[in-house]
């Protein structure tokens, strides 16, 4: 199969672990025989510095040709106080609209090896199986009206939490489909208590679960959410939110994995003519400036992400459970990097990535 895959390595970490992920999909490539084509664009506070603007028409351009998009992370510490357009994330933000990715699929597992890891009791977190489907293109990340106006006592900022009916519905049929070859069951987490938008959501959710009459439905208030992922994160299967409820509870899902850094994600949402999902697949975690240049980052979300690639973008199913072994093969071995809290010395960046690739040209399947 021809892979045409656009690499935006970003800023921070990005660069280091989209490097690893992009050595294993060449190793995917060599050992089952695909023909990879690969492109670098420009996004976040590296585009700013080179061209001006978060993300350039080129770097749109390139990702609407390839099929498939593999980001790094965005952020700098010089631009928290930039205006919003000169911002790194408004070109993550563009990226995600540009591209159409409505659903941003999020899973969080625990692995047996990294139940230590995890600061929740091994009892809590062992078994833990499940999928944040986070609507990525709407609510307060883009409506309109928003900005800050007036001095003085009167300064005022505006965001808008705004959803139409089309928009949610979309995503909760992506939610109640997934949750078909799954569990078969949905909780829909919303804050209908207190906000309109919310009430909208629970109620065209609810409508839209009429067509999955196998599928068990539960509606949850965030608060409530936030509450029970760390208090029993094993009853939840698929869980289906808005854009902010989502960002906020798939950092907090990440405590269940052991480390953020082991988070893939994939965003989708709109089909090539070939039936294949566009998707833009990035690791939940950010450029993380503290530790960047250090090849110390943990590159297995990205790796991960490159799984869901695999599996989404060019139905490579083989090819993405080899990934994904190859990751708990890491794990299984102990020599993890240093988020995951290894007992013995850490494992470099680069280290992580040599032991992927030798996993999958030697296509180990773990025990
Ligand atoms: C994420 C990140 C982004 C988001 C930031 C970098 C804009 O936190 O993907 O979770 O809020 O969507
Ligand atoms: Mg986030």
């Amino acid at each position: 199969m021809q892979l045409n895959v656009l690499v935006l390595p970003g800023d921070g970490i990005g660069v280091e672990v989209t490097r690893e992920a992009v050595r294993v999909l060449k190793a995917v490539a060599d050992s089952f025989g695909h023909s990879l084509t690969l492109n670098e664009g420009l996004l976040g506070g590296i585009a700013i510095h080179q061209r001006g603007t978060p993300i350039p028409d080129e770097t749109k351009e390139l990702a609407l040709k390839a099929d498939a998009t593999l980001l790094g992370a965005v952020g700098l510490p010089e631009f928290d106080t930039a205006p919003p357009d000169k911002r790194p994330e408004r070109g993550l933000l563009g990226l995600r609209k540009a591209l159409g990715v409505y659903a941003n699929l999020r899973p969080v597992r625990s692995y047996r090896s990294l139940l230590d890891s995890s600061p929740l009791k091994n009892e809590l977190v062992e078994g833990v199986d499940m999928i944040i489907v986070r609507e990525l293109t709407g609510g307060l990340y883009y409506g309109t009206p928003r900005g800050i106006s007036g001095s003085g006592a009167e300064e005022r900022a505006v965001n808008t939490m705004t959803y139409t009916r089309s928009e949610i519905e979309r995503v909760a049929h992506m939610a109640f489909q997934l949750a078909g070859r799954r569990r078969k069951k949905l909780t829909s987490i919303d804050k209908s208590n207190v906000l309109e938008n919310s009430q909208l959501w629970r109620r065209v959710v609810t409508e839209v679960g009429r067509d999955y009459p196998d599928i068990k439905l539960d509606h949850l208030l965030v608060d409530n959410c936030a509450m029970q992922l760390v208090v029993g994160p094993k009853q939840f299967d698929v869980l289906l939110t808005e854009n902010m409820f989502g960002d906020i509870l798939s950092d907090e899902g990440a405590v269940l994995a052991g480390s953020i850094g082991m988070l893939p994600s994939a965003s989708i949402g709109a089909k090539a003519p070939s039936g294949a999902w566009i998707g833009l697949y990035e690791p939940v975690h950010g450029s993380a400036p503290d530790i960047a240049g250090q090849n110390k980052a943990n590159p297995l979300g990205a790796v991960g992400s490159i799984a869901a690639m695999l599996e989404y973008s060019f139905g490579l199913t083989e090819e993405a459970i080899a990934v994904n072994f190859a990751i708990e093969e890491v794990l299984n071995s102990g020599h993890v990097p240093a988020d995951l809290k290894p007992a013995d010395k850490p494992a470099s960046t680069t280290e992580v990535g040599d032991a992927l690739c030798r996993y999958i040209s030697e296509r180990k399947v773990p025990v």
